[in-house]
């Protein structure tokens, strides 16, 4: 059965890249799209920064036709500043707004926005209330299995956002508390799921990095769909495999070496274009590292590319690599 989130149709069982701060941005997201992401979002962005028209957050709202459907993440503590960047970001033309209440790190839950509303549920509801009637888009938000172990409210998170007019909810299997450590646990995930009260479409989030672990889930915890993070990062190729074995029952080969460099190749012209070449090849520096997992002694070539400012000569680098490791075997998924 199709996953809907308002009139946009996911497909059944979408697959989506999760919004990641330095990470999806437009570069970043057009080699996902390319591997087949069934939805992605922006990285978030600072209600106040929105506001106050600052240019980073600005740059954020940057988002093109191929990209659909796509949605725009905001966050905030104040309810008016959140009222006001929605209708900002709605006139960029995302096709929805999602809501980020699961940001772990200090500077944004210690200032009441991201995971710090799991702490202030009422605070929650207003915000998300301002939020859905501030734009004529479907309202989709992201959050955690609650603060910390103790707190685990996120089943009261799902009814009240549902009432008030969310339209899809993805939860991240792990508390504020735990940040990134230890392992991600869907069992409540699948309490939201079960609940009969709830309609809408829930996403399960944390740690899915293989097929395998993407198909028992899939099983296990009944969800609607699976966002992917980190495990997309030099690895886009996660999506393509993934609904390739949904799709068929078998496991798709990894990517070639000439695919691995024609993909970062790529990522590294669209930094460029969109970031303008210094912090274009800059930027790109994080991910050589990435794209290349699992070759033997890749290490020289990445001290190379990561000092080189030279376009060109980041290209020469780039043809050498796919000379050099030409006879190794496709490194299969996730290696
Ligand atoms: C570098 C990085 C940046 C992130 N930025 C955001 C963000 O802007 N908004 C958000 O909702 N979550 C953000 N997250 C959390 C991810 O969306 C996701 O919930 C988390 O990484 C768990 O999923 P994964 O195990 O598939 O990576 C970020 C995570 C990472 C690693």
């Amino acid at each position: 059965m199709s996953v809907k989130i308002g009139n946009i149709d996911l497909g059944e069982f979408p697959l989506l890249l999760a919004p990641m701060e330095d990470v999806s941005d437009p570069p970043f997201r057009f080699v996902c799209k390319q591997s087949g992401v069934d939805m992605m979002y922006t990285e978030f962005i600072s209600s106040e920064g929105l506001i106050r028209d600052a240019a980073k957050s600005r740059a954020k709202l940057d988002i093109f036709e191929y990209e659909r459907p796509i949605g725009i993440q905001i966050f905030g503590s104040e309810i008016d500043h959140m009222r006001e960047a929605t209708e900002i970001a709605t006139l960029a033309g995302p096709d929805l707004m999602d809501i980020n209440y699961g940001c772990p790190v200090k500077q944004v839950a210690c200032k009441g926005a991201g995971s710090a509303l799991l702490q202030d549920i009422d605070k929650m509801v207003k915000m998300t209330e301002a939020v859905v009637k501030a734009t004529h888009l479907p309202v989709t938000v992201k959050t955690r299995l609650g603060w910390d172990d103790n707190t685990k409210n996120v089943e009261e998170v799902a009814e009240r956002l549902q009432d008030i007019g969310i339209q899809a909810l993805t939860i991240h299997g792990r508390t504020r508390a735990q940040l990134y450590k230890g392992e991600a646990d869907w069992t409540l995930i699948r309490e939201i799921k079960r609940n009969p009260r709830i309609k809408i479409p829930i996403f399960g989030n944390g740690d899915v990095d293989s097929i395998q672990k993407a198909a028992d889930w899939r099983l296990e915890y009944e969800i609607d769909g699976i966002m992917i993070g980190r495990a997309a990062i030099g690895y886009p190729w996660i999506f393509r495999e993934i609904r390739h074995f949904f799709n068929t029952g078998k496991t798709l080969a990894g990517p070639t070496i000439q695919e691995r460099v024609s993909v970062c190749r790529t990522h590294f012209e669209k930094s460029i274009a969109w970031k303008g070449p210094r912090v274009g090849i800059f930027e790109m520096r994080r991910h050589y590292a990435n794209y290349f997992k699992g070759l033997p002694d890749f290490k020289p070539y990445r001290m190379l590319l990561v000092k080189e400012e030279n376009i060109d000569t980041i290209h020469s680098i780039l043809d050498e690599v796919a000379h050099k490791y030409r006879n190794i075997e496709p490194v299969g998924e996730m290696a």
